[in-house]
């Protein structure tokens, strides 16, 4: 199989036809992008990976440096998906021409096929401006993390009528623009539903509404690896479980001398 293509994606609703939702997951290395490549339509190198392999309290200390060596990693492991990569807090924000800027040497150094940013009507002029330059942008409107010391936290958005009406013009601006795809965040489904009925892009959800046309996760957190998720992850693995048990027996037969055997040693040839 091929890779798939931006106006794959972007065609997606357009047949008229009912299709089955796209599949996206996060995927920050080589490794993991070759395990998850065949099930996913779209990888995305999300800026979560300043929380999920570095530790950060959040997004916003993420580099451009470290989302461009994680995006080549997983461009590199990956030969079937649309590898999407994040443009982290301060890279594009400032104007489009930074933003023209962060986006092409992302694409230019990972091989990626397109760049995501968080915002919706504040970033219409920039989305064009990358758009008509070459640099295809999936949108990220709602819960949005990287502005969190503006919301205040990671509670679900579009409780109130006024933030209901301006995710709502958040996605229809980014359609404007020419973005290909938009991520709806930590949204009422509501919002959801309805953003998915009236944009002719797809909307993928994440803590949205299984109506979307597509879904997202953090890999590490639907596999189980941390104690602590937000509501919307459901985990299908307990890896954390699986890890620490397996370190545990290691450490024990190590302080037994039970490892290694022979089986696992070399012996001169005679
Ligand atoms: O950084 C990320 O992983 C994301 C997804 C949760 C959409 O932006
Ligand atoms: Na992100």
């Amino acid at each position: 199989r091929k890779r798939l293509t931006v106006p794959k994606i972007r065609a997606h609703k357009q047949s008229g036809e009912t299709k089955e939702p796209l599949v996206m997951l996060t995927a920050y290395t080589a490794r993991q992008a070759q395990l998850l490549d065949a099930h996913c339509d779209m990888l995305l190198v999300g800026d979560s990976l300043g929380q999920v392999i570095y530790g950060l309290p959040s997004t916003l200390p993420v580099t451009t440096e470290m989302m461009i060596a994680h995006g080549a990693a997983v461009v590199r492991g990956s030969y079937h998906a649309l590898v999407i990569v994040d443009m982290p807090f301060g890279s594009y924000e400032g104007s489009k021409e930074q933003a023209f800027d962060t986006a092409s040497r992302i694409m230019a150094e990972t091989g990626c096929a397109a760049v995501k940013l968080e915002g919706g009507e504040a970033m219409a002029e920039t989305i064009a401006f990358l758009s008509s330059r070459g640099i295809p942008v999936m949108a990220h409107v709602g819960l949005t993390p990287q502005a969190v010391n503006v919301l205040g936290g990671y509670g679900a958005r579009g409780r109130s009528q006024h933030e209901h009406d301006k995710i709502i013009a958040d996605g229809q601006a980014v359609e404007q623009a020419g973005a290909f795809a938009v991520v709806a965040e930590g949204v009422v489904e509501p919002i959801a539903v309805s953003l998915t009925r009236t944009l002719e892009i797809p909307v993928i959800g994440i803590g949205a509404s299984a109506q979307c046309d597509g879904q997202v996760l953090v890999t590490e957190d639907m596999l189980g690896m941390f104690e602590r998720v937000p509501r919307f992850v459901k985990r299908y693995e307990n890896l954390a479980e699986v890890i620490s048990s397996a370190a545990e027996t290691y450490a024990t037969e190590v302080r037994a001398r039970n490892f290694p055997t022979s089986d696992q040693t070399y012996q001169p040839k005679d």
